[in-house]
């Protein structure tokens, strides 16, 4: 294959980045974008666009994933995959999987100026739900492609308005049968995911580059203490049984597990507490909180886990009340694939950027997507780390390298 001459425009990118954020449920700079929100349905035909602006023949399946597909001189064979997520939880930021979607749409729109023909045709991927917001459940759009959540499962999720994944894909217009969901791992000959990092080191290291070799196990689960609510100026102390104390005493026995027992790659966090009846004058009757762990380490991950399930049994019982404890998902780590990896770092040389072989904390579509295709990601640096908030900021030259590994490393996939 010749050298690519390859014009990625950054600027077209931000103003893309800057076009969809302005799809949000919260005031700018901050953006919350939830499934099938009318929000979302906005920033959804927002990406079809892009996708068919592109001369991508466009799909959507029955879970709400966007495809748009490259068609290859050799269309039979297995396809190359790329993509990342655009929703986004409450009150985040502008760039958490936007820059792997658009970023995607862009890389192909620079390849095709170029005049590069792929082989193997390249499908570029939306996926539904990378976050928990809406059904509790990450990544459910590549859980369900994948098989890692049965259709039956993962049309049974309630969101807290009690509404099913069921009902709500299908007023949304994914007409299509769940099951049809799965794809086979015969399908992608590989898939890559362009990131922001959501951590310091590329930043730290002054490298524009991060090529993924593994991505860290996580494992979430839903506690809901039942104590007994009473008005907070009338029932005396002893006579209480406050829900929000057993829960609080869980929160910070969560730091003290994964400080204790965990390595520097474990981490554990309460993301969820909420009180019922939330009122000033009221004693809690039911507390309901999220423990999310994760590590690279998965027995050490799991040992943790197990230690602050066992606590929250412990201090419910020492509090005579009620306990359910529902877990949320437990997914082991994704080791990404050699040769994914290998045409990354020969993309980066190519593009002249240097590229440090790294870890991701976070999870990513990536996690499920190895299930089913060799895989790894690009992550590009974004600023102090930061992530998940408002002020997240990945600068034009950061995303316009991404991009451009991004495109280098398709075309060397399509033609493998
Ligand atoms: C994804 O957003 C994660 O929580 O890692
Ligand atoms: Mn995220
Ligand atoms: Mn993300």
């Amino acid at each position: 294959m010749s050298a690519l001459s390859l014009s990625v425009s950054a600027e077209r990118v931000c103003r893309q980045l800057d076009e969809l954020a302005a799809f949000s449920d919260a005031p700018a700079p901050a953006v919350t974008r939830v499934l099938f929100t009318p929000t979302d349905m906005q920033g959804r035909a927002f990406i079809k666009r892009l996708m068919e602006d592109a001369g991508l023949s466009f799909r959507v399946d029955a879970a709400g994933n966007l495809f748009g597909r490259w068609i290859g001189s050799e269309p039979n064979q297995p396809a190359v995959a790329t993509g990342s997520h655009c929703d986004a939880i409450p009150h985040s930021g502008r760039y958490d999987g936007t820059v792997g979607v658009i970023g995607a749409i862009e890389a192909v729109v620079s390849l095709k100026a170029a005049g590069f023909q792929p082989r193997r045709s390249i499908d570029v991927i939306m996926f539904n739900a990378e976050e928990p917001t809406r059904y509790g459940i990450g990544c459910l759009g590549s859980r369900i492609m994948s098989g890692r959540l049965s259709p039956e499962a993962a049309g049974e999720l309630r969101d807290q308005d009690g509404e099913t994944f069921e009902t709500t894909r299908k007023s949304s217009g994914c007409l299509g049968k769940l099951p049809s969901v799965r794809i086979s791992p015969s399908k992608y000959s590989a898939f890559v995911e362009l990131h922001i990092e959501q951590g310091p080191l590329l930043e730290k290291q002054n490298l524009p580059i991060g090529v993924v070799t593994a991505v860290a196990a996580p494992a979430a689960f839903r506690v809901t203490f039942h104590g007994e609510g009473g008005h907070a100026g009338a029932v005396l102390m002893h006579e209480r049984k406050d829900a929000l104390l057993p829960a609080a005493e869980l929160t910070v026995a969560v730091e003290r597990a994964a400080m204790e027992l965990g390595g520097k790659d474990t981490v554990a966090t309460v993301g969820i507490l909420d009180v019922h009846p939330h009122a000033i004058n009221s004693i809690p009757s039911r507390a309901e909180m999220t423990v999310d762990v994760r590590d690279i380490d998965l027995q050490r991950r799991d040992l943790v886990l197990e230690v602050i399930k066992r606590y929250a049994a412990e201090v419910a019982q020492n509090r005579g009340m009620k306990m359910n404890l529902e877990m949320i998902n437990a997914d082991p780590p994704a080791k990404c694939d050699v040769q994914v990896i290998a045409a990354i770092q020969a993309a980066a040389e190519e593009a002249k950027l240097p590229a440090l072989p790294m870890i991701s904390r976070a999870y990513h579509d990536s996690l499920f997507m190895a299930l089913i295709a060799p895989t790894s990601m690009i992550f590009i640096p974004c600023r102090g780390g930061v992530s998940h908030r408002p002020d997240e900021y990945a600068s034009p030259a950061a995303i316009r390298g991404g991009v451009e590994v991004l495109a280098r490393t398709l075309a060397r996939l399509s033609h493998s």
